[in-house]
């Protein structure tokens, strides 16, 4: 009886090597090789007027391994690739985007004028996974800081919470305070911790305690591989 359990359990092991060892990274290579190109500009028959250029970069101080965020633009009811950051510790990644300009005046477009543009990633880091983390909103305050003349929008995930960095480092803060370094917290990112019982079966995991609302909603592993 034992032996058999082990001689199971032996060969779902190497049934699911050429998964785990080829199947998933493929796809994150595809992926990875695609993004480059997402993240051109959507137009690029004319460079973007003054002020258009926006940034946001990552980066993670959690040393379990790489974060991973996978992330679109939605405007106007659609939305198309934006960028895969592939984030290992302690090295930032940014990408370049430029929402659409406002409507002509003329259209009275109504209040705000601007069409809304929101960038949202999926995050997966240690087998725990979100989706709709939100890292731009045309519509939010914060909005306009994350030009590439303010210092762009810096997002940190340290010690299982995400923070949103704005401005420049060592700005004078008389000159231009509105580009005065800030740091503010989004909320906190999903983490397990898990148990090995008995060294056979799988873990047993929970979810760790956590202080503020999560940044995203949780997600499974086959929901962030194949679905937006
Ligand atoms: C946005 O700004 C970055 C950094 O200054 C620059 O490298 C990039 O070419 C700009 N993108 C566009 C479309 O102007
Ligand atoms: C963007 O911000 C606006 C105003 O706060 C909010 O109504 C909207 O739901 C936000 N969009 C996203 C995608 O979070």
């Amino acid at each position: 009886m034992e032996e058999k359990k082990k001689d199971l359990l032996r060969r779902l092991t190497i049934i699911s090597i050429p998964f785990v060892f080829v199947a998933i990274p493929s796809i994150v290579i595809i992926v990875g090789m695609l993004s480059p190109h997402a993240a051109e500009p959507r137009d690029q028959s004319s460079p973007p007027a003054p002020g258009r250029n926006h940034s946001v970069s990552m980066l993670s101080t959690m040393t379990g391994g790489q974060m991973i965020l996978s992330c679109r633009a939605a405007f106007s009811g659609n939305w198309e690739y934006f960028h895969y950051f592939i984030l290992d510790p302690y090295k930032p990644q940014r990408a370049f985007f430029q929402p659409p300009p406002p409507p002509p005046s003329n259209s009275g477009a109504g209040a705000g004028g601007e069409q809304p543009y929101a960038i949202l990633c999926k995050w997966g880091y240690m087998g725990n996974f979100l989706q709709d983390v939100v890292v731009f909103n045309s519509s939010a305050g914060y909005a306009p800081r994350c030009r590439v003349e303010e210092g762009g929008c810096h997002y940190l995930f340290e010690d299982g919470k995400m923070f949103l960095v704005t401005g420049r480092p060592g700005a004078t803060t008389r000159a231009a305070p509105e580009r005065r370094r800030e740091k503010t917290l989004v909320g906190d990112v999903v983490l397990r911790e898990c148990a090995h019982v008995l060294g056979v079966f799988p873990t047993v995991c929970r979810y760790k305690p956590h202080q503020h609302h999560y940044v995203g909603k949780i997600i499974g592993r086959w929901r962030w591989w194949f679905n937006y």
